[in-house]
């Protein structure tokens, strides 16, 4: 198989590819895989330094909206895993304009490129956040989207087009909106390798509002072996839902970061709320898991302890990010 993933040098791209290349999922063993990645302020080269040297691996530092580029690369690859988004909420609500170009621009130029190119599967990465907020049950893949930053916008913007694609084309398109993921190699502006890291260097850290914002927590691992299962043998046209980590409040997230850390909540700073804050995120992942056999295999206290203690061992990694982005 050859497989272009975008965005692949990002804290979930590179974890695919880290996986695919090391014989992870063993359908695909021996493929080829081309990253199409902008290596923005969040893509970083060093996220794929574990596989670098295969040659089974090309690397190619560009953008999904140069029209160009994508009809040169895409033609060739079985499938397209489509990692390449602006991601963080809160830069979306200081600017949303790299993320309207991005996420719905740029997966519209890829799944032309895709059409035109006759790629096999297109699996477009989404997120739970195009839904909303829900105040009690579970969202099923059918439940009508209501974002609310623009960065869920966006996103649900690009979720429609590709799922569009595929009614109006034809193009073999699978969608997957998954839950708020946490692991290794997270740009460090993102809550939990924010905390932590603040939290190891003896600072502080930042709770909005109450503290009682729900976020389902999955291991990046899980997420990528539920993308796997849907380019595998999800049915083309459809969406799955990939979550089943653990429901926890920021308040008791926080808990949890402090405890593994040694430290306590003297460090925690309350702070104005977040604007237009989701308060709950709930995926129901009843179909992941009854028709291609998902289930989160890392359970969060083991996750977060081995999270913890990557950041701790891995000081080189994040203290040039965090520098750089003056976190
Ligand atoms: N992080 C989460 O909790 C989460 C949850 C659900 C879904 N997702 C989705 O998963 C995908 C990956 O998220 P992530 O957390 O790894 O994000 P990330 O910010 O760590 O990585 C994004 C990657 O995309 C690249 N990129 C950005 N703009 C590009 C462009 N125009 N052209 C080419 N490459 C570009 C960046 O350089 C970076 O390598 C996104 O689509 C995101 O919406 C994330």
């Amino acid at each position: 198989m050859r497989i272009l993933v975008t965005g692949g040098a990002g804290f979930i791209g590179s974890q695919y590819v880290r996986t695919l290349l090391t014989g992870g999922y063993p359908g695909y063993a021996g493929s080829r895989v081309t990253v199409l990645d902008k290596l923005t302020y969040s893509g970083n080269r060093a996220n794929l330094d574990p596989v670098a040297a295969d040659p089974a691996l090309t690397f190619v530092e560009g953008d999904i909206c140069d029209a160009a580029l994508v009809d040169e690369l895409m033609p060739g690859h079985d499938a397209v895993v489509h990692f390449a988004a602006e991601t963080h909420v809160d830069r979306s609500i200081r600017g949303a304009s790299e993320f309207v170009t991005t996420n719905v621009l740029g997966t519209q130029t890829l799944l032309d490129a895709a059409l035109r190119a006759g790629v096999g599967r297109f699996l477009h990465v989404s997120t739970d956040e195009v839904y909303g907020s829900i105040a009690e049950g579970s969202w099923t893949e059918d439940w009508p989207l209501a974002p609310n930053s623009p960065y869920a916008a966006a996103k649900a913007g690009s979720d429609l087009l590709a799922l569009a694609y595929h009614r109006t084309h034809k193009l073999d398109v699978v969608v997957t909106r998954c839950s708020n993921n946490y692991g290794p190699y997270q740009f460090p502006e993102k809550v939990i390798p924010l905390f932590v890291t603040n939290l190891l260097d003896g600072g502080t850290v930042p709770l909005y509002g109450d503290g009682g914002n729900i976020r389902d927590w999955l291991h990046v691992a899980d997420h990528c072996v539920g993308i796997q299962l849907a380019l595998e043998k999800g049915r083309s046209g459809e969406v799955y839902h990939i979550g089943g980590g653990a429901e926890l409040t920021n308040r008791e997230l926080t808990e949890e970061l402090l405890r593994a850390t040694g430290r306590d909540w003297s460090a925690v700073r309350m702070v104005e709320d977040r604007k237009g804050h989701d308060r709950r995120y709930s995926l129901s992942i009843d179909k992941i898991s009854d028709e291609l056999g998902y289930a989160p295999a890392v359970g969060f206290a083991e996750g977060i302890a081995a999270t913890v203690a990557w950041y701790r061992d891995n000081r080189s990694w994040w203290e040039p990010l965090k520098a750089k982005a003056a976190l």
